[in-house]
This record gives C-alpha cells, sequence and structure tokens, in this order.
C-alpha cells in the first residue's frame, strides 16, 4: 500500500486527481469506479477544471458507482445519482448511458445486485476505483459487521453513518436505513484503488488503518491490504495521529 501525506484537501485532491488524469489519457475508454460523498468532490473539481482547458476527454469512459440510498430515485437531491451529475456527469463530455449508479427503486433488489457485478465484469472490469472512507471504517456501505459480503447487496445502515449522513437532509426521519453497495469482493477487483482521506474526522480511522497489519470485517477498509495496488492519499490533519 502506498501512502502519499499531503498539506491539505486541497492538494490531496490535486494529487488524486492527476493519477486519474494520467490514467484516463492512457487509456480513454477507461472504466472509472467512483465515489459519493465530501471526499471527492475536490478531485472531481479538478477533472471538470483539466477538461474545461481541453486537455481531457470523456467521450469514450465509462463510470460505475459504489452505492445508492434505497428509496430515492435519482431526481432526489440526496440521492447518489444526483450528486454524481451534480459535482462531475454534467460538467464533462461523459455520455451519461454509460454512466452506472446502482438503482435505490428497483423493484428486485437483490436481483439488481447480482446484475450489477455482471455489468462490471462484462464492461471489462474497474480500471481505477477512487474511495472515501467512513469514521468507521466502511468502504462504500460495507459496515462493520461479523462477515461482509463479497458482491454487491442490500445493507442496512449502522447507526453511526445513518448520523454522519443526517447532515445532507433537512430531518434525520428522512435519512435513509437500507442502501445498495458494492461488495468488499467487488470493489477488490479494481485494478487500482486510491482511497483518500482529509480532516481531522478520519484521524482515528486511519490510525487504525495505517498503524496496524491485520484485517478484519470490524474495519472493512483493512480488506485493501489484500490489494496490490492500493495508494492512500490523505492530508495532514487525517494522518495527524500517526506523527
Ligand atoms: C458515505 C459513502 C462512502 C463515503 C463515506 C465518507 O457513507 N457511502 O462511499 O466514503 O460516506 O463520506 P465523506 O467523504 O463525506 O466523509
Amino acid at each position: 500500500m502506498k501512502v502519499l501525506v499531503e498539506k491539505d484537501y486541497d492538494s490531496m485532491s490535486r494529487r488524486a486527481a492527476e493519477i486519474f488524469i494520467e490514467e484516463i489519457r492512457k487509456k480513454p475508454d477507461i472504466i472509472l469506479g467512483l465515489a459519493t460523498g465530501s471526499t471527492p468532490i475536490g478531485t472531481y473539481k479538478e477533472l471538470i477544471n483539466e477538461y474545461n482547458k481541453g486537455n481531457l476527454d470523456f467521450s469514450k469512459v465509462k463510470s460505475f458507482n459504489l452505492d445508492e440510498y434505497i428509496g430515492l430515485d435519482g431526481s432526489h437531491p440526496n440521492s447518489y445519482r444526483y450528486f454524481m451529475d451534480d459535482n462531475l456527469f454534467n460538467h464533462i463530455n461523459i455520455d451519461k448511458n454509460n454512466t452506472f449508479v446502482p438503482s435505490g427503486i428497483a423493484e428486485d433488489l437483490e436481483n439488481h445486485c447480482k446484475e450489477y457485478d455482471k455489468m462490471i465484469d462484462e464492461a471489462g472490469g474497474i480500471d481505477i476505483q477512487v474511495l472515501g472512507i467512513g469514521e468507521n471504517g466502511h468502504i462504500a456501505f460495507n459496515e462493520p459487521d461479523e462477515k461482509l459480503s463479497n458482491g454487491t447487496f442490500v445493507v442496512n445502515l449502522t447507526e453511526e453513518t445513518i448520523m454522519a449522513n443526517s447532515r445532507f437532509f433537512d430531518n434525520n426521519e428522512e435519512v435513509p436505513k437500507k442502501a445498495i453497495s458494492m461488495g468488499i469482493g467487488s470493489i477488490l477487483k479494481a485494478k487500482k484503488i486510491v482511497l483518500l482521506a482529509s480532516g481531522r474526522k478520519k484521524a482515528n480511522v486511519i490510525k487504525e488503518l495505517l498503524g496496524n497489519d491485520f484485517i478484519t470485517t470490524k474495519l472493512p477498509a483493512s480488506f485493501l491490504l489484500l490489494h496490490q495496488d492500493v495508494t492512500i492519499i490523505v492530508d495532514e490533519e487525517a494522518y495527524g495521529k500517526l506523527d
């Protein structure tokens, strides 16, 4: 696992974007694995800037997102589909038909989970995956538990995650309690993984992840230790407790 410590959020975002820009230039029909949350927003902004300068072409790019809330359709401002359109897709020349986000309103969710993994495989697999990390060590919505899902699955969110997500909703009642999420196995299939963490709130979980050399379902991000090409980019605040 490669660890890069950057001064602040902006330099973390630039560093991550540089990696993505290089990969997209190398392979114009790349398959991107994308994440939501506040952390990757700066990276997406950098990609948009590069596109606006005429230096980046998304016309052949495909993308798959990690997760979606159950019960919200793509027009809901808190859905992850809406987030992706708003923070990235609406500002670049990607064909929206080539952007995939799990559906939170699929009639048969179990079947949709299987189909989603199949679609990723049939597209050729994710070339590069960006990840954030929850304060409890979750990646996508793989919450700490006795066991973790291999493939895409339906998840009951923990109280901690519901609380953390509530900042985006008008009131706590509205925060979805369930989500559909790529599993740990689906994530580990990506050829390259870039995990981002910024701010003091992430310092404890980054210390747990980088300060130890064990894998546990209680810290889902620890499964990244099994992957051969992971880059973790943190800012100084998130790295703070390791000094
Ligand atoms: C949500 C998302 C994760 C994300 C996490 C951290 O739970 N499902 O993919 O990594 O939040 O969010 P943030 O980047 O806002 O701290």
